[in-house]
């Protein structure tokens, strides 16, 4: 039975979000899952150098729109057929309960992400793995997205094992209430419409320092086992680093965002607002 733990107008908290034999065939999803580090490719600026050394599995998508969207296939293109096979839900694997879920419980959050077909088309999905050390710096979701989720997928968690989601107050949102727009860059600070200030914070933080030490507060959300977390855009978040005291126990999660449709992509980038 889902449980509502916390929900505020940056983000929701559920819990005991699978039935017991799911959450255990995820589970064993995330162990079957092929993983290679994140920055397999290219280093993903996202990580900072000091963020240890995360794993990612494939990326997987709730819906063909999505896959088109995300891996920029225009609509009278086909999608490969061994795309839609692997990646593509249903994906016959273990995973496809919680994309279920996912996309029962999506009309609900219309205040943290958007309303479905119009803000979003579908969603990603991506296991990842964070042994000891591995963290995810303070950042903002940004792009094509109208809103992300984290799903915690490890059997045990303990409180002195790190990993938490840390979320930042942001005093613009709270003063705007239902008003505040995260793609609107001229009502909240957190969006710094000079756009040019934020680029480089890998390796010069100084803006970002700045903005978080403003106010200095926030919340934390621990990785219990079965709960899921939706993240409204425009949120200051990141995940500290898995404590020594964890072992060789990792931090299993499924991540993903909502994805904008195509169309609104486009209009988005016409208006300036972050690129898609
Ligand atoms: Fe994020």
């Amino acid at each position: 039975m889902v449980t509502e733990v916390t929900r505020t107008p940056a983000f929701a908290v559920y819990d005991d979000v699978l039935p017991a034999a799911e959450f255990a065939a995820v589970w064993e999803y995330m162990q079957r899952a092929n993983y290679a580090s994140v920055h397999q490719q290219m280093w993903v600026k996202t990580w900072r150098l000091s963020d240890g050394a995360p794993l990612g599995g494939p990326v997987l998508f709730s819906n063909e729109a999505t896959a088109r969207v995300a891996n920029r296939v225009p609509s009278h293109a086909a999608l490969p057929e061994e795309m839609v096979r692997q990646s593509v839900f249903p994906t016959g694997q273990a995973i496809d309960p919680l994309l279920e879920t996912i996309t029962a419980q999506g009309a609900g959050w219309d205040d943290l992400i958007g309303t479905q077909d119009r803000d979003w088309c579908g969603f990603t999905a991506r296991a990842y793995l964070y042994p000891q050390g591995a963290g995810l710096s303070w950042h903002l979701d940004l792009g094509r997205y109208s809103g992300a989720y984290i799903y915690y997928a490890h059997p045990d968690w303990n409180v002195k094992w790190g990993g938490e989601l840390m979320i930042a107050d942001d005093p613009d949102r709270e003063r705007l209430g239902a008003a505040f727009d995260p793609h609107d860059p001229a009502q909240t600070s957190i969006y710094n419409p000079d756009k040019t200030k934020r680029f480089g914070q890998h390796l010069d933080n100084t803006w970002e320092n700045k903005k978080l030490l403003e106010t200095g507060t926030g919340r934390y959300i621990m990785p219990k086992p079965n709960r899921l977390v939706i993240v409204s855009l425009g949120c200051a978040h990141g995940i500290n680093p898995v404590s020594i005291a964890a072992g060789d126990k990792v931090r299993a999660s499924v991540t993903g965002f909502f994805i904008a449709p195509e169309a609104t992509s486009a209009a988005r980038a016409a208006k300036g607002l972050p690129p898609a």
